[in-house]
């Protein structure tokens, strides 16, 4: 993922083992993940690294005493970036400045560790070249499922695979929001609330709920793992905000829940990818997942099925993630070229076969089922079942078509014919069914 040249390894290895053994460590944020970082480098008696700077706006207001006195605390960016620094952790968020501030620090030859998933996700690429060129080094271990080790997983301990698939649960408000739907049976608009009270959810969570925050995830962990260039907003992303506490009672009658996925699989040249509400079975890993954990699934040609688990987001997780770029830094560990020279830039695709979940809301007439049907069976779609549960006013009657697969562009045509049928009350809620 990294691409380290033979000099710039030897000049971190040359810390550590020659003339000069500390490693020189300044902190740009002193926000939630930055306080949490300069907390564990305070404690952690680690002689190799020191902690040398902490630059944030308006920076008295933001002094610790138990930060060590001889660390200078600062606002004033360019003094950091021309400091005797060698590592830069960059943990201001948001694209810019954050983006000059790494750019300019990789070409003067400093590493940085950043936890930035939208800067990495839209200029990643870039960046990696600009610290190949100037034999610098750029980690972002933190920057997907905070304080899971996928993306390490994936530089090193899976680098001898070559992974095809990869998928996972990386949006925690998501996951909040549909576990609580699934366990209570709590309105959308409910569940969106709570996360919000508890912090989970941004005042506008439009982000996270609309796939945008996801994406860009995916698109790292397409980079990292696929050796993929993908620009996040090629990937078809799909809102949760239409989900319904009915839909967990149908989803529960096929075995199923529904989960936010990110997925991205490599055919050929094609990239398939996209983010959105899916029907999961209950037992498999992805049903399982509740709260705001993230679950990350790679698959591989050689080694199978691994999975990842665990807090993706919060101060202290994913401040052991920009630690441990840190350290891996410090301590020298890339000793070899790691390649942007194998990157591809696959076609991006949403065209996935699965089966599907229908459900639609209709003020109840005769001969609805039939002209559906007829659709359906018009664009050669096979239903698998239909569900309908009892009770329902008849003015508002939700019911489900489930479908055989087929291929996203096959079913498309159809829901377009279907949108302008007299008794539907709302658009048709179309879910991938994942197996
Ligand atoms: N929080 C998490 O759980 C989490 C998880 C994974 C990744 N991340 C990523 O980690 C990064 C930091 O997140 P965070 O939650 O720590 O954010 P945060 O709490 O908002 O902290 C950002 C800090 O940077 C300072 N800052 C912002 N713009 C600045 C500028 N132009 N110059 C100087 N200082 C500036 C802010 O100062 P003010 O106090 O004045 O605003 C604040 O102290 C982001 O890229 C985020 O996406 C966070």
């Amino acid at each position: 993922m990294t691409p380290f040249s033979e000099s710039a390894s030897d000049a971190v290895k040359g810390k550590v083992q020659g003339k000069d053994s500390i490693c020189r460590v300044a902190l740009i944020g002193f926000g939630t993940v930055g306080r949490s970082v300069a907390r564990i480098l305070s404690n952690s008696g680690n002689k190799l690294l020191r902690l040398t700077h902490i630059c944030n706006r308006n920076v008295a207001r933001k002094k610790q005493d138990w930060v060590p006195g001889d660390v200078i605390w600062t606002e004033d960016i360019d003094s950091v970036l021309q400091s005797d620094a060698d590592i830069i952790i960059e943990l201001i968020g948001g694209i810019s400045p954050a983006e000059q501030i790494v750019r300019r620090a990789l070409e003067s030859g400093k590493s940085v560790v950043t936890a930035n998933k939208q800067l990495i996700a839209r200029c990643g690429p870039e960046l990696l070249q600009v610290a190949s060129r100037h034999g610098s080094h750029l980690e972002f271990g933190a920057s997907v499922a905070g304080g899971v080790p996928v993306l390490p997983a994936l530089r090193t301990g899976l680098s001898g695979d070559k992974l095809h698939g990869i998928a996972g649960i990386l949006n925690g408000t998501c996951n909040y929001i549909l576990s609580r739907i699934e366990s209570a049976r709590v309105p959308f608009s409910e569940a969106l609330e709570e996360a919000q009270a508890k912090g989970y959810a941004e005042a506008d969570a439009s982000e996270d709920l609309d796939g945008g925050d996801a994406r860009a995830k995916l698109a790292i962990l397409a980079l990292a793992g696929l050796h993929a260039r993908v620009a996040p907003e090629t990937v078809r992303a799909r809102t949760i905000r239409p989900l319904d506490a009915v839909d967990f009672d149908y989803a529960a009658e096929l075995g199923c829940t529904i989960r936010q996925i990110s997925r991205a699989d490599l055919k050929g040249n094609t990239l398939l990818a996209d983010v959105g509400p899916c029907l999961v079975r209950s037992d498999s890993p992805f049903g399982r997942v509740q709260r705001n954990l993230n679950l990350v699934l790679t698959s591989g040609q050689y080694g199978g099925d691994m999975a990842f688990l665990g807090a993706g987001a919060g101060g202290d997780p994913t401040a052991v993630a920009v630690v441990s770029d840190v350290l891996f830094l410090a301590e020298g560990l890339a000793g070899h070229k790691r390649g942007t020279s194998s990157v591809t830039t696959p076609t991006i695709s949403a065209d996935f076969e699965t089966a599907w979940y229908l459900r639609f809301f209709v003020r109840d007439q005769p001969g609805i089922v039939a002209r559906l049907a007829q659709i359906l069976a018009a664009h050669r779609l096979n239903i698998d079942s239909l569900l309908q549960k009892p009770g329902f006013e008849k003015t508002s009657l939700p019911f489900v078509i489930t479908l055989e697969p087929c291929r996203d562009s096959q079913l498309h045509p159809a829901l377009e014919e279907m949108s302008g049928l007299e008794f539907a009350l709302r658009p048709c809620l179309c879910l991938p069914i994942l197996r």
